[in-house]
């Protein structure tokens, strides 16, 4: 079934809405909870798909996850937790966790099933590097694709086995010992997996990353009672380290709420921007300062855009953002500001389509091994509405075409993006074609379940209209 959303008669977009809560700290929220020792309550507003899926790895770990959602989540919930979930009557998410600490871990009967996250499949590496039994991970044909020898390198070194660097992949577990790993990477899933299995290593380890990034594991962690520290090099590089839970310590459960997704608001953060006369505000945002890269970009680029509302909540900056419908002009990214928005350059990639002159990304490298080459599908999507682009292995140009008023449909350009089941790039897409024409076609809403099951509704509050088309025509 196609669905076909169209701008307001208005023209413009104007509301204040609330998006799905931050997949990242999810999923760290039930996988630490999962190995901690205590009852945790979590409370998040909508999840995604992804979200599910570390609930399902760590309930056939041996871990007891309560979940209660919403009626608006009930059909993705049951079928991705095979209907051991509630529906409650609130409008967000309640998981409760009951850990056992690490040892209490038991070997899966069938694979571990990541479907399409990485970041489940990855972080659960690092669990289960020091157990005492094998388990296989899975996922679906987009994760088989992605590599995790990034992950297994390591891992290797502090004990752990792995049958080849591609799902589905066998995990032995092992003693552990602590390594002071170099990544060549900024990848807090390295990172993460690194330090979850420095928490059953015998000694010390460290983590050097060339770029800080997003350091939700870090901040969890400590809460949870581990001893970590962070430093910033004098070459600029980034190093964390993490002693060993030793002598019966345990992580002790950690209440959270979860506020929403700097990653999800981006896409209404540029929507606001490009569509005339619009006025947004996203709620509840998380703003950690490894997160933010967006922001900032788009206030370089011209935005009018503000936070309001500062606090912290559970170890968190969170702020309310607004944007107003601006002119945009070309702007310069570097590698380290890639890293803080890493999930955000497809929907940077629109507002760059629309903006005056030339804007250079440079250092994106990692996008082409995400849920699909996002570079590869950008690059697709943009010239599907007239916008050069130009590209490297680490690098994007996107001559801006100067307002949204001169991106125009080219029916005859290949449309090899609509395919790619990649959530972030339906989503830009779908934001593209809104703005360009004041309606955009949307079909691939499994896939937009991923991490925003109710992204075409948040349009809907801000006054947009949508229709479904039964024939999928
Ligand atoms: C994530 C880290 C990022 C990001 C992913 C979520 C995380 O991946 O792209 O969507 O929660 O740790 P890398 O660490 O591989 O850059």
């Amino acid at each position: 079934m196609n669905r076909a959303l169209s701008l307001p008669s208005s023209g413009e977009l104007s509301g204040e809405i609330e998006v799905p809560a931050d997949k990242s700290i999810v999923h760290r929220s039930v996988m630490f909870n999962a190995v901690a020792e205590g009852t945790a309550r979590v409370e998040i507003p909508i999840l995604g798909r992804d979200n599910f899926a570390t609930i399902r790895v760590m309930r056939q770990l041996g871990v007891e996850v309560e979940v209660e959602v919403p009626q608006a989540l009930a059909s993705i919930a049951e079928a991705e937790l095979e209907g051991r979930c509630s529906v409650g009557g609130r409008s967000g998410c309640v998981v409760k966790i009951i850990g056992h600490g690490f040892e209490a871990l038991r070997g899966p009967d069938g694979k571990l099933d990541c479907g399409n996250s990485g970041t489940t499949a990855r972080l659960v590496c690092g669990v289960l590097a020091g157990t005492d039994f094998s388990s296989t991970l899975d996922g679906d044909s987009s994760l088989r694709k992605r590599p995790f020898g990034r992950i297994s390198v390591p891992l290797s070194k502090m004990g752990a086995k792995f049958s080849g660097e591609t799902l589905p992949l066998e995990v032995t577990g092992s003693a552990l010992k602590g390594i002071d790993y170099i990544s060549p990477i900024a990848s807090a899933q390295v990172k993460s997996a690194i330090l979850l299995a420095g928490l059953r290593a015998s000694s010390s380890t460290s983590v050097r990353e060339p770029f800080l990034s997003r350091d939700h594991t870090e901040r969890m962690l400590r809460a949870m009672g581990a001893e970590i520290s962070q430093k910033m090099l004098p070459s600029g590089e980034w190093l964390v380290k993490i002693e060993p839970l030793l002598g019966g310590k345990q992580l002790r459960a950690l209440d959270l709420k979860v506020p929403s997704d700097i990653s999800q608001a981006g896409f209404f953060l540029v929507a606001g921007l490009l569509i005339p006369s619009s006025r947004v505000t996203l709620k509840n945002i998380c703003f950690n300062p490894t997160r933010s890269g967006l922001f900032h970009i788009l206030r370089r680029m011209g935005a009018a855009i503000e936070t309001s509302n500062e606090r912290v909540l559970c170890g968190e900056d969170v702020v309310d953002i607004t944007v107003e419908s601006s002119q945009l002009r070309g702007v310069h990214v570097d590698p380290g500001e890639v890293v803080s928005c890493i999930d955000e350059i497809p929907i940077l990639c629109v507002a760059a389509a629309a903006a005056k002159g030339t804007s250079r990304i440079e250092g994106i490298g990692e996008l082409r091994v995400k849920e699909s080459d996002r570079a590869a599908m950008i690059e697709s999507l943009l010239r599907c509405y007239g916008v050069k682009v130009r590209s490297g292995i680490q690098h994007l140009e996107v001559s801006g075409v100067g307002g949204v008023q001169n991106l125009s449909l080219d029916p005859s350009a290949a449309v090899d993006w609509k395919s790619c089941g990649d959530h972030r790039i339906l989503m830009s897409a779908a934001v593209l074609g809104l703005a360009a024409q004041g309606m955009t076609e949307v079909e691939d809403i499994a896939a937009i379940e991923t991490s925003f099951p109710n992204f075409l509704d948040c349009f809907q509050e801000l006054g947009c209209e949508l229709a479904s088309d039964e024939a999928g025509a």
